[in-house]
């Protein structure tokens, strides 16, 4: 839709997203927003640049129809680069699985090979082959996954290569940002961005790695948050630290289930919180 933006003189491109069912990451991650994607894409308002700051495996990108200008972000320099080898050497990457053999042994062999030894591709390589082959896609600290009834989530050949060929076309147009949160907002806050933000949830700030991320953290990204230009939708654990943290926005309660693989008791059921600078429709 276009739109004459009535403060600049110019016109811009605004679109509201809609919620793909069949759209998938390329990988479970920790903290993985493949259950609440539909609820934050819903809540989007329109926008022309959508900036996901913490993008971990992307389950929110992946889900929604493409915005006219898209980016993807996260510290984890060894998750972007395999981020960029999906957009730019599919076809390279697909090769390091061709003789690739699913093991703990060639897990463990991998595990302690210091990625800055190998190219990018076999970087990437690398790190998709623990990702996928470690248990509950814990990839700071990864343990081999093995169970004789579920199915290994690496798949290989064909399988590899349909899936995979689906996130490289998807990616063609996203630009792909390894920054820390705060330099990443401050260089693409204008009044047309929609970021999302899924940072560590309160509690667990060092589940993505050490000094990443600090409890001081969540009062920096509060303080940036206040003074954009943009929309933001953030989504944390609902828990009264976070409440009264961010008690100045809009503040929505979620129930989710934690775990796909359990009874819905209540010891796997949460709430998220979904905050907002711009009011819902009830
Ligand atoms: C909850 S996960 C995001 C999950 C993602 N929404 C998904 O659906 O897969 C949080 C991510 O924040 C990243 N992160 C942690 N500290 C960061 C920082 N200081 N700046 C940018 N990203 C950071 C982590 O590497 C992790 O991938």
């Amino acid at each position: 839709m276009r739109l004459k933006n009535s403060n600049q003189d110019n016109t811009q491109d605004l679109s509201k997203p809609t919620y793909n069912p069949s759209g998938r990451s390329f990988s479970g991650w920790l903290g993985g927003k493949s259950q609440l994607a539909r609820t934050i894409i819903e809540m989007m308002p329109e926008h022309s640049h959508y900036c996901e700051v913490f993008g971990g495996a992307g389950w929110v990108l992946f889900k929604k129809s493409p915005s006219k200008f898209e980016t993807i972000n996260d510290i984890n320099g060894d998750l972007i680069n395999l981020y960029r080898v999906f957009k730019y050497h599919l076809d390279a990457l697909l090769q390091e699985f061709e003789t690739q053999l699913i093991s703990r042994d060639e897990f463990e062999r991998l595990k302690v090979i210091p990625s800055h030894t190998l190219t990018d591709i076999q970087r990437a390589a690398r790190f998709y082959y623990l990702l996928r082959t470690c248990f509950g896609a814990k990839i700071s600290d990864p343990n081999f996954f093995s169970h004789v009834e579920r199915p290994r989530h690496l798949k290989l050949g064909d399988e590899l290569r349909q899936v995979l060929t689906a996130i490289h076309e998807r990616l063609q147009k996203v630009t792909v940002e390894n920054r820390n949160f705060d330099v990443l907002i401050n260089k693409m806050d204008r009044p047309d961005t929609l970021f999302y933000l899924d940072p560590p949830y309160y509690n667990c700030e060092n589940y993505y790695g050490k000094d990443i991320f600090s409890r001081d953290d969540f009062v920096k990204l509060r303080d940036i948050l206040k003074g954009i230009k943009g929309k933001f939708i953030l989504s944390l654990n609902d828990v009264p630290e976070v409440r009264e943290l961010f008690g100045e926005f809009n503040l929505h309660s979620k129930k989710i289930r934690w775990s796909l693989n359990t009874e819905s008791t209540d010891e796997n059921n949460g709430k998220e919180l979904i905050i907002t600078n711009f009011p819902l429709p009830e």
